[in-house]
C-alpha cells in the first residue's frame, strides 16, 4: 500500500461553503472525498479522491446486519497566517488500526492513511473554517462490504475519508452540559468492544442518551458494566475530576476510549506540575467528594467535545452542581492552551502539530 499513488478526480461543481458563524456538528461535507478498497487477492489498493458522493453497496454487505466497521475522528485547523494543520493524527491512525485488529479488519498502512488525510484536507484546504471554534472534522472509516449473510469477517473492505466544517459538538459549547450518570443501561464490558471505536458502541449508547435527554441532559456518564460502580467514559468523550487539587481520571480498563484529547490533557498537567493520576474511580467517591465540598471540577475531553465542562450531575434522581455551574480554572486552562496549540497561537511544546501544505 505504502507507495501507492492517490488518484484525484475534481468535481466539476463545487458547492457553497457554510456561514462559519452558524456552524453546528456533521451535517456539512466538503467537495471530495477519499476511498479506496480491499480483497484478499489485492489487499488495500485503489487509493483514490473523487467528488463527494453516495455510495452503493450491495444490501447484504455485512456492515448492514452485523456492524463490521471503524472508525476515527480527528481535526484539522486553519492559523491567522492560512495554514492548515492537524493535532496528532498518527495517534488516531494507531488507534484506528488497534479497532481493526479488535473488528477483524485488515490493517491500513498507517503511515498511507495519513497521507491520503493530508492530501485531501491540502485539496479542501478552502473548507477549513476559520471563526473561533470551528474546524474541520475528519472522519476516517472502514467499511465490510461482502455481500454475505453467514457471521464471519468480510473479505472486501471500504476505507473512506468525508470531510465536515464543524462548530462546537455541544450546543452548550465551551459552556457546562448536563450529564446523567446512567444507572439502567451499560456501554461496555470487560473484554467487550468498549475500547474500540466502532458503530454498536455508539448504538448501544442511544437508548440512555434519548431517556435523559428527555430530561434536558447532553450525555450519560457510563458506569462499568459489571457493578454499575466505577466511572467509564461518556461515549463521545472522556471524563476528568479535580477533587481536593488532585485531577484524577479512570484509567484504561480495556473497555473505555483512549481518547487523544485525554492523552494530551495528562500531558499538559504533568507538564504544568499539576498532580493527575490514573484510576478506578467509583461514582460513590465523586458523591462523597462532592458531599464534602471537595469536588472542584469535572470536564471531558475528546475530538469532537474538546474540553467539556461538567456543571451538573445527576445521581439517583439527585443532581450535583458543580462550580457553581460554571467552567473551572482547570477546564478554561486545558481549553485554551489545547486550542491554543491547535490553532497556532500557543507554542506546540510536545511537537504534536503536522502542517499539511
Ligand atoms: C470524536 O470526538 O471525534 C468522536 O469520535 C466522538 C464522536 C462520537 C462525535
Amino acid at each position: 500500500m505504502g507507495n501507492q499513488e492517490i488518484k484525484v478526480t475534481h468535481t466539476t461543481s463545487k458547492k457553497t461553503k457554510p456561514n462559519p458563524d452558524t456552524l453546528e456538528f456533521g451535517k456539512i461535507f466538503t467537495d471530495h472525498m477519499f476511498i479506496m478498497d480491499y480483497s484478499q487477492e489485492n489487499g488495500w489498493h485503489s487509493p483514490r479522491i473523487i467528488p463527494y458522493q453516495p455510495i452503493t453497496l450491495d444490501p447484504a454487505a455485512i456492515v448492514f446486519h452485523y456492524g463490521q466497521t471503524v472508525f476515527e475522528g480527528l481535526k484539522a485547523y486553519k492559523t491567522k497566517e492560512g495554514h492548515a494543520r492537524l493535532f496528532r493524527p498518527n495517534k488516531n491512525m494507531e488507534r484506528l488500526n488497534r479497532s481493526n485488529r479488535r473488528l477483524c479488519i485488515p490493517e491500513i498502512d498507517e503511515e498511507f492513511a495519513l497521507q491520503a488525510i493530508e492530501k485531501l484536507v491540502s485539496l479542501e484546504k478552502e473548507w477549513i473554517p476559520t471563526a473561533p471554534g470551528t474546524s474541520l472534522y475528519i472522519r476516517p472509516f472502514i467499511i465490510s462490504t461482502e455481500p454475505y449473510l453467514g457471521v464471519a469477517p468480510s473479505k472486501k473492505y471500504q476505507f473512506i475519508i468525508i470531510l465536515s466544517p464543524v462548530g462546537a459538538y455541544y450546543k452548550e459549547g465551551i459552556n457546562p452540559v448536563r450529564i446523567a450518570v446512567e444507572q439502567t443501561f451499560v456501554r461496555a464490558v470487560n473484554g467487550g468492544t468498549g475500547e474500540a471505536k466502532t458503530a454498536g458502541n455508539y448504538a448501544s449508547s442511544l437508548k440512555a442518551q434519548e431517556v435523559v435527554s428527555e430530561k434536558g441532559y447532553a450525555q450519560v456518564l457510563w458506569l462499568d458494566g459489571l457493578e454499575k460502580k466505577y466511572i467509564e467514559e461518556v461515549g463521545s468523550m472522556n471524563m476528568f475530576f479535580k477533587v481536593d487539587g488532585e485531577v484524577i481520571t479512570p484509567s484504561l480498563n480495556g473497555s473505555i476510549l483512549e481518547g487523544v484529547t485525554r492523552n494530551s490533557v495528562i500531558a499538559l498537567l504533568k507538564h504544568w506540575g499539576i498532580p493527575v493520576t490514573e484510576k478506578k474511580i467509583s461514582m460513590d467517591e465523586i458523591y462523597e467528594a462532592h458531599q464534602n465540598g471537595v469536588l472542584e471540577e469535572a470536564f471531558g475531553t475528546g475530538t469532537a467535545a474538546v474540553i467539556s465542562p461538567v456543571g451538573e450531575l445527576a445521581w439517583n434522581g439527585e443532581p450535583l452542581t458543580i462550580n457553581d455551574g460554571e467552567i473551572g480554572n482547570i477546564a478554561k486552562k486545558l481549553y485554551d492552551t489545547l486550542t491554543g496549540i491547535q490553532y497556532g497561537t500557543e507554542k506546540d511544546v510536545f511537537n504534536w502539530v503536522i502542517e499539511v501544505s
